[in-house]
């Protein structure tokens, strides 16, 4: 009966702190909030139901895209330095190998139609600003050809399918203009004085950030940066899932190489705990016999 007393003093002592702390560690510290939308949809500008022709929009994309960005892919070199490029944009534009797999397609043709709501950063390019977004709004494209652009895209074939090439690929492309990611050596495109400019902020170097914020503060953060740190400059950057998810991991196979490790640990620990609990009940019953 005693063993029965000391469990429940137990759980009570357990459920105290577990309702005590654990509200604070999720509701103060990792807020709950709107999960990803990965369809995008507020951005209804463009009618992404039309099928896209990439041939023509091979002669789209050379008409207007190649001028600033490079397509290492499909052949097309980068125009100039980075530098030069970040003093002429602000911030040197990606290259776009893998828009037509990494961006969502939705995302994508709105964010030519107009970059700025897309991005959702409309407060910071206000008229009263003064300031003008560096890529322009293909507003005037038919919904038609904007969709043959993103058809022409989504030929190019990805360097890497799965796995770590593909997950550092996918950073690169998607973040690596703004962020460095110096635990991997990799400095971002953009020189750090031009981006502090453009940006109004330093973005962080993100090694360490898959600690710092954890993947579920991530998953909404990347998804869209607006809903955890209203007004910030970080732009959304309208990944898919997929592209989302390799992100992530790219973090995690940088800043968190131990993780497999600790969690094939944390069973085999809660293993010997329960081999060791079994094992003492046994002993304590075979004391208890002696003794009566
Ligand atoms: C005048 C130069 C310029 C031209 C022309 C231009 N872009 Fe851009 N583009 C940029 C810059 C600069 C950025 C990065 C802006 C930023 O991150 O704030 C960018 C960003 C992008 C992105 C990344 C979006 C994201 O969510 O991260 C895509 C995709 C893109 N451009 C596609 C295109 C396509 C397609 C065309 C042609 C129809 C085009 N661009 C024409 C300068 C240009
Ligand atoms: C055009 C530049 C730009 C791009 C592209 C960009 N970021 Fe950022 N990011 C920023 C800036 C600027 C900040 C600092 C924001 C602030 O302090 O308000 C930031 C902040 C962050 C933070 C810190 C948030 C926090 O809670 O402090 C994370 C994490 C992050 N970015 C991840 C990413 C990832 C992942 C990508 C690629 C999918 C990405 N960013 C693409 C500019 C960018």
């Amino acid at each position: 009966m005693k063993e029965f007393k000391i469990l429940a003093v137990i759980i009570a002592l357990v459920g105290i702190t577990y309702y005590g702390i654990e509200p604070y560690a999720h509701h103060v510290m990792h807020p709950e909030v709107a999960p990803a939308d990965f369809s995008f949809k507020d951005l209804k500008n463009v009618d992404t139901s039309l099928k896209g022709n990439p041939d023509n929009g091979k002669v789209l994309v050379e008409a207007n895209c190649i001028a600033c960005h490079s397509i290492e892919s499909a052949g097309y070199p980068k125009v100039m330095p980075n530098a030069d490029a970040a003093a002429s944009y602000g911030v040197v534009p990606p290259d776009l190998s893998g828009a037509g797999w990494i961006y969502d397609k939705n995302y994508l043709a709105n964010f030519i139609y107009d970059p700025v709501s897309a991005m959702k950063l409309q407060h910071k390019y206000t008229p009263e600003s003064g300031k003008q977004f560096p890529m322009p709004a293909y507003n005037w494209m038919s919904a038609q050809e904007i969709m043959d652009i993103v058809a022409y895209f989504q030929i190019l074939a990805p360097k890497a399918k799965a796995g770590p090439e593909a997950h550092k690929n996918t950073f690169e492309a998607a973040c690596g203009r703004c962020h460095s990611m110096k635990y991997a050596g990799f400095e971002a495109t953009t020189p750090v004085e031009n981006i502090k400019t453009y940006m109004g902020a330093t973005p962080p170097d993100l090694s360490q950030y898959i600690k710092s914020r954890g993947e579920h503060y991530l998953y909404s953060f990347i998804n869209d940066p607006q809903v955890l740190l209203p007004g910030t400059s970080m732009p959304r950057t309208g990944l898919n899932q997929k592209a989302q998810e390799e992100v992530i991991a790219y973090m995690e196979d940088i800043g968190d190489r131990k993780k497999a490790e600790r969690e094939t640990t944390g069973v085999w620990v809660m293993l010997y705990t329960l081999v060791f609990a079994i094992a003492a009940l046994l002993w304590k019953r075979k004391l208890g016999d002696f003794s009566s």
